[in-house]
């Protein structure tokens, strides 16, 4: 048995654009309706039907809930704020606050508004002021509700897919837009974070505390190799520690740039390099079925104990940490709660080893659109029957409701 703190934040993480619906303003409502591919729509309508959700979140014991803001619906056009969009999320926040549960606000979840992308979107310098005034707009509007916000959720993963890959819109293959991408989205939120320190102070407001979410995985290397084991610790160094490295730069004379670090953790990538290039030393995997272990729908290995390395890795920076996400798509909900279990008994030997985890969020409370993969992985503690919108809660949504209620993992 193992016992979690008493105020551990205990809840699960959405983001707009997967479960409101009807992001019309966003590029990729755009990008959707533009290349064919699967469509968001209604989503889980989650835009009309918060009040609901939240009372399910509730009766799971949940005592924090992460989301995000669509920029796009608060600010349509460059410069015009909707109040009506404002009004919609104050709403959101008040029913969190009203139900007792702590509001973590994610300011960017890999979308954007349309406009914004139209003009070069986060290639080009400017992007910065943009983001900014928008942070400003809700820092002012929201400050007085909330205190956990995130700034950027995934940069790593977001310059990657839409600027490496070119899987996600713009669909760009470029390695110098990608560097300037990288450059905007850190110069983004060292700015962010102090905007918003300082508004919190003009206002007279205690402290927020403000992150970004950043994926992490275990590198593992695939036998004892040097050429493995060198390529794993770079991926490491570049994926999971790079964008930290970048923003803590800033962090000297005392002047904090992350109150905590928002760490991501799905699952571990198997090294194994084939050729000393620097595609290969990015991207090969070992792709040996002995190596066997257990797998999400999506094929993502499940390795919980790299969630515990990396969190030691962590360590240094000395900083508290947010699991802001974590969790698995599957049709068998038993390997769910398994997932949640394993991952959550690894966190609480991180901690026993002295790393400070003030939180868990499991991703996600409820089934979602889970970007170019469309609807059918199925994350949720909570199933969506896309046809009726019904909510159904889950076998391991209860399991992990008792967590929640008694902080102890049996
Ligand atoms: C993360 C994203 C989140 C969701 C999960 C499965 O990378 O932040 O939006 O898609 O993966």
């Amino acid at each position: 048995m193992v016992k979690f703190p008493r105020n551990f934040l205990w809840g699960a993480a959405t983001s707009a654009y997967q479960v409101e619906g009807n992001n019309v303003n966003s590029d990729w409502w755009q990008w959707e309706n533009k290349t064919g591919k699967v469509k968001s729509g209604p989503a889980c309508r989650h835009y009309e039907f918060y009040e609901r959700d939240f009372d399910l979140a509730k009766s799971l014991h949940h005592n924090a809930h992460r989301f995000s803001i669509e920029w796009s619906r608060i600010e349509p056009k460059e410069g015009k704020f909707s109040k009506e969009a404002l009004r919609h999320y104050i709403d959101v926040i008040l029913a969190l606050r009203r139900r007792n549960i702590e509001p973590i606000v994610t300011l960017h979840h890999f979308t954007n508004p349309v406009w914004f992308s139209k003009s070069g979107g986060w290639v080009k310098r400017r992007s910065v002021v943009r983001f900014l005034r928008y942070c400003d707009f809700l820092t002012r509007s929201l400050a007085k509700y909330v205190h956990y916000w995130i700034t950027i959720n995934e940069p790593t993963i977001y310059i990657s897919h839409a600027y490496i890959f070119g899987i996600w819109p713009p669909q760009a293959k470029s390695y110098l837009k990608a560097t300037q991408v990288e450059e905007n989205l850190v110069s983004a939120h060292i700015k962010a974070y102090r905007l918003m320190h300082k508004i919190y102070k003009e206002l007279n407001l205690c402290e927020p505390s403000i992150s970004i979410a950043q994926n992490v995985m275990a590198f593992v290397p695939s036998n004892r190799d040097l050429k493995n084991r060198f390529t794993a610790y770079l991926r490491d160094r570049l994926y999971n520690l790079g964008f930290l490295e970048r923003i803590m730069r800033h962090n000297i004379m005392r002047h904090k740039i992350l109150d905590f670090i928002g760490v991501n953790y799905y699952t571990r990538q198997l090294v194994e390099l084939r050729k000393f290039r620097i595609g290969n030393l990015a991207m090969d995997v070992c792709n040996d079925k002995r190596h066997h272990c257990e797998k999400n729908s999506l094929g993502w290995d499940i390795y919980p104990e790299g969630l515990y390395e990396v969190l030691l890795e962590l360590k240094i920076y000395d900083l508290p940490i947010m699991i802001t996400e974590n969790g698995i798509c599957t049709s068998d909900d038993n390997l769910r709660w398994k997932y949640i279990y394993s991952h959550l008994k690894n966190i609480h030997r991180a901690m026993r080893k002295g790393v400070h985890v003030t939180g868990y969020l499991y991703w996600s409370l409820m089934d979602n659109f889970e970007w170019d993969k469309g609807f059918t992985p199925r994350f949720g503690l909570i199933d969506i029957n896309y046809s009726t919108y019904k909510r159904t809660v889950r076998k391991s949504a209860r399991q992990f409701s008792q967590v929640c209620k008694t902080g102890v993992l049996e």
